[in-house]
């Protein structure tokens, strides 16, 4: 077994990404994955997309959507373990001997949980609530624990999550024994926070987000009607409160940064400042895009990149689990 530290993060697979995700989330985390002293687990969860949806057409064409994306973006199936949830059902049976030794008091106070109760009457607290919704930590402990990862890069939100995994394996190990890695969090202070195009954070449910993949004039029109003020050609602008700023800097070299804000001082004009924020982003997704519509073309050609994927990841659970199943007592007759 190798001595390298082992970094796991899971993408959920609802909806495609947009630029902030692309700039704060997928970028760093290919980055990330080159890194030669670490072992880098990257999966699709798609057994926790069905707590978000039932709908199979949307899981389905989340699920393969947003594999081509990580790979159209430079995510190299040689250099991590990329691999759908789904593919390793050892997860799932981890799931369930975790389930059994975590008490139902720690999940009542995981916050996805809580949030979904207080949204409803107090008449009926349960009221849409899934036992999916419910165990999802405990799910989510088993993709970390299932390769005794060391290390789980997620965004604020989750790090309760990766704190409830580390619970449920101290008592796991306690009672049965060291099997299992406590994993430490580590969090991606901005992962993600670029404002959208009406200033306020860039996200899908305020449909505000640029997509990735938009066709080259699509992106164009969706750059030319991000929000400014009312400032005129020749008056120096605020580089602080500028959304096309923000959004730019996140792309451009140290050197392209300085360059527009000094042009920003000069009093560049808001049609001119569109128009080099949409050719730097086209430069930088033009070769993504590209990649992008080959993957999608060749869905088998995805499916076997994916399949090298779980391969590897199954050699690396299968010990494991089968040690986990030996010290709770499931395990052959004989002597
Ligand atoms: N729940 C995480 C999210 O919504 C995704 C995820 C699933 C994950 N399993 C994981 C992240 C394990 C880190 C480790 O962002």
């Amino acid at each position: 077994m190798s001595e390298k530290k082992r970094v796991l993060t899971g993408i959920t697979t609802s909806g495609i990404p947009h630029i902030g995700n692309l700039a704060g989330a997928i970028l760093p985390a290919i980055k990330a994955s080159k890194d030669e002293l670490t072992d880098s687990f990257l999966f699709l969860a798609d057994y926790h997309s069905l707590i978000k949806s039932n709908d199979p057409d949307l899981t389905h064409t989340s699920s393969f959507e947003i594999a081509a994306c990580w790979v159209a973006c430079g995510l190299d199936p040689k250099e991590v373990i990329f691999y759908r949830q789904s593919d390793v059902p050892h997860i799932m049976e981890l799931t369930w001997i975790l389930s059994c030794l975590t008490s139902k008091g720690l999940m009542n106070r995981a916050h996805a949980y809580k949030a979904a109760v207080s949204e409803n009457e107090k008449n009926d607290p349960d009221k849409g609530i899934t036992m999916g919704l419910f165990n999802y930590p405990v799910l989510m402990a088993a993709d970390i624990l299932m390769f005794n990862a060391d290390v789980v890069p997620v965004g604020q939100d989750q790090k309760q999550h990766v704190e409830m995994t580390r619970d449920i394996a101290l008592r796991f190990n306690h009672h049965y024994g060291e099997v299992f890695t406590i994993p430490d969090v580590s969090i991606e202070e901005d992962a993600g926070v670029l404002p959208g195009t009406d200033g306020r954070k860039m996200s899908k449910s305020y449909q505000n987000a640029i997509p990735i993949f938009l066709k080259k004039d699509d992106l164009r029109k969706r750059i030319m009607k991000i929000k400014t003020d009312s400032k005129e050609p020749g008056e120096p602008k605020e580089i602080n409160e500028s959304s096309i700023f923000s959004i730019y800097r996140a792309f451009a070299s140290d050197n392209q940064t300085k360059n527009l804000a000094n042009q920003y001082q000069e009093g560049i004009a808001w049609g001119e400042a569109k128009e080099l924020l949409f050719e730097l982003l086209e430069e930088k997704i033009n070769p993504f895009r590209k990649n992008y519509e080959e993957l999608i073309k060749d869905r088998s050609g995805l499916e076997k990149i994916l399949l090298l994927g779980a391969q590897k990841a199954l050699d690396v659970s299968t010990p494991i689990i089968e040690q986990v199943r030996q010290v709770v007592g499931i395990r052959e007759f004989g002597d």
